[in-house]
């Protein structure tokens, strides 16, 4: 079987507004995919969906509305062939404080929602108009997934219970997932990234200072991946007819200290 031809289909990427999902928008775009880009932030949003061609759609992955108007708009700009799970963050916290104080419990809860809660709320509405279209080959497939975990899902960090757990969720729901959207021809993968230069390690003299160091830390080669360097692997996921069901570290072989 050939790779997933993406020409004249229609995308999703959450956090298509920055970083990872948009350089995923734009590799989506050059493969000639109409991309709905779902994020929050609509000042960048709008300005990369003008770059490559797409549309802005404001939407809270959390939102079960808003996840409804990213697929409405996608599935009007041709049948909808993937749906890239990129909307994410971090709120570091200790479980127990230097004072042994635990945890505030909403700000565990909402790295959850967000990350993995979001995630799945998008993916099952996305998978819902896929199974609509008309398969694309005699395999029957009719689209793609591709969520974003990380590396803090296996060797998480101090501080990083809640990012870890929410990431730890979606490798978790990668295989059931999968086998769930079997039977009408949707592949599920999940990339978990090491350190990606992205601006979640903010801008400026100190970030590029900071972001050397941390290169240091990496296997081969000894330097933060690129989002695109990122994106390849998502497109891999997308377009191999063959790539189902997995999970795949994309981090030059860093193995993550405890701090
Ligand atoms: N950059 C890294 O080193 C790295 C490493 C491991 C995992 N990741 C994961 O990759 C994904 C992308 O990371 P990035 O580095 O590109 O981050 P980023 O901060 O550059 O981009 C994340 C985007 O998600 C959007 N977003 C946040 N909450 C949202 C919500 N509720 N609804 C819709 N959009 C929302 C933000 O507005 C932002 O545009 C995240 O899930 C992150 O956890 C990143």
């Amino acid at each position: 079987m050939p790779r997933m031809n993406l020409k004249g289909s229609s995308s999703i990427v959450t956090g298509g507004a920055s970083g990872i999902g948009a350089a995923c928008a734009r590799q989506l775009a050059e493969a000639g995919s109409k991309v709905v880009i779902a994020d929050l932030n609509e000042e960048k949003g709008k300005e990369i969906a003008a770059e490559i061609g797409g549309v802005f759609v404001k939407c809270d992955v959390t939102k079960t509305e808003d996840a409804d108007a990213a697929v409405a708009a996608a599935c009007a700009l041709g049948p909808l062939r993937a749906c890239v799970n990129s909307a994410g963050l971090g709120a570091p916290g200790r479980t127990i404080d230097r004072n042994n104080v635990p945890l505030d419990l909403d700000k565990f809860s909402f790295v959850i929602r967000v990350n993995l809660i979001g995630t799945f709320n998008v993916l099952s509405r996305a998978a819902a108009a896929m199974a609509q279209t008309e398969p694309m080959d005699a395999d029957g497939s009719r689209g793609a997934i591709v969520n974003m975990a990380s590396a803090a899902a296996f060797d998480g960090q101090i501080g990083q219970a809640s990012y870890s757990a929410s990431k730890g969720g979606i490798v978790g729901m990668t295989l059931p997932v999968a086998r769930d959207l079997s039977a009408v021809g949707i592949r599920v993968n999940t990339i978990a990234p090491g350190l990606i230069d992205t601006p979640i390690y903010g801008e400026g003299e100190h970030a590029e200072a900071f972001k050397a160091h941390l290169g240091q830390s990496v296997l081969f080669p000894k330097r933060l991946g690129s989002g695109e360097e990122l994106a390849f692997a998502v497109m891999e996921c997308i377009t191999n007819p063959y790539l189902n069901a997995e999970v795949i570290r994309l981090d030059g072989g860093i193995r993550m200290p405890p701090k």
